[in-house]
């Protein structure tokens, strides 16, 4: 089949109830930041990345393009492109007609919008094989062998890495090494330290954008778990924690709130968190140093005049 679409991973409605009670009766109650994108979440997080206030998108598209012949240069043509959470397919199609993919290979977990997605892409690039894949690539990378293993390019866009605790990133860039022969790489972007005050905004703007996207949760686990949330209870708190150089995002109870859902129920008094999200800052330095230890070779990287934000090219030989 020159085209295709594969569906590796079928979402288990017990395993996904089991992983969110778990984190809603911690003592620190927590839940992943992959359940802010449901439909409605991944709308939000698009509107997003078009604030005034939310540089990392932004900048990541003007390095792209200002460099492009550069990346172009470093990566090779005619690679086997593995998009890694493709949503729309939109940031790895810019680079098609620099790159030249053999092959493209988009994966992501919401995957009735992927689907969509490629079927549109495959007219615009008829000369382009695609495989979409289906999966959960946060477990594994066990990739089908519709997948070439030579000359495989991983693309990993946005800063999503910063969602990964630093061990917790080494060991998945780690996986992506794995993933490839000496011909291979990595093309990762990554959000940088700066100012306290950008990343805040970033984080908690004016318009409250950041703000719906985060109550949008509890509306997803109604919905996931039969939840009885009211988002009007619960206020979005974004913080910088400096020691650990990551922006937090949690649900502060704005009164004492019992919640139920299907398999719990807990008690949160006035002003109990929810964690929801972590978005780590690196330094390029030290976001070098764990490309290295997740055992790749050379890195190209390309900063933006402000020095908000990096993308890098790591030789897996
Ligand atoms: C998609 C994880 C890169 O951390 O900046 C944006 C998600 N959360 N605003 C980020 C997000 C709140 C975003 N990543």
């Amino acid at each position: 089949m020159q085209n295709g679409f594969i569906q590796i991973y079928q979402r288990n409605a017990d395993a996904i109830c089991g992983e969110l009670t778990a984190g809603l009766l911690a003592s620190s109650a927590w839940i992943s930041p992959k359940y802010l994108y449901d439909g409605l979440g991944s709308r939000l997080f698009a509107a997003i990345c078009e604030l005034p206030e939310y540089y990392p998108t932004r900048t990541e598209a003007l390095i792209v393009e200002h460099y492009r012949s550069d990346i172009a240069r470093s990566t090779g043509r005619g690679m086997t492109l593995i998009d890694l959470g493709a949503g729309n397919c939109e940031k790895a199609a810019r680079l098609f007609p620099e790159i030249q993919p053999a092959h493209y290979v988009p994966i992501d977990i919401s995957i009735d919008f992927l689907r969509e997605s490629v079927e549109s892409l495959r007219h615009r690039f008829p000369q382009v094989r695609m495989t979409g894949l289906g999966m959960d690539f946060s477990h594994s990378l066990d990739l089908p062998e519709a997948v070439p293993s030579q000359k495989r390019l991983f693309f990993y866009p946005g800063s999503s890495i910063g969602n990964f605790t630093p061990e917790e990133a080494v060991a998945f860039l780690g996986r992506m090494r794995d993933a490839c022969r000496a011909d291979g790489g990595l093309l990762i972007g990554v959000d940088l330290v700066k100012r306290e005050d950008l990343l805040q905004d970033a984080y908690d703007d004016a318009i409250g954008l950041t703000a719906a996207f985060n109550l949008n949760l509890l509306q997803h686990l109604n919905h996931l778990l039969k939840a009885d949330f009211r988002p009007r209870d619960w206020r979005h708190v974004s913080r910088f924690n400096a020691r650990e150089s990551r922006i937090e995002l949690h649900l502060e109870a704005r009164r004492e709130v019992r919640v139920a859902w299907e398999g719990g129920s807990r008690h949160f008094a006035q002003g109990e968190r929810i964690h929801t999200e972590n978005s780590y800052k690196y330094t390029p330095e030290r976001f070098l140093q764990m490309l290295e230890r997740a055992g790749f070779g050379r890195v190209s990287r390309w900063i933006d005049p402000h020095g908000w934000f990096m993308l890098c090219h790591a030789r897996a030989g």
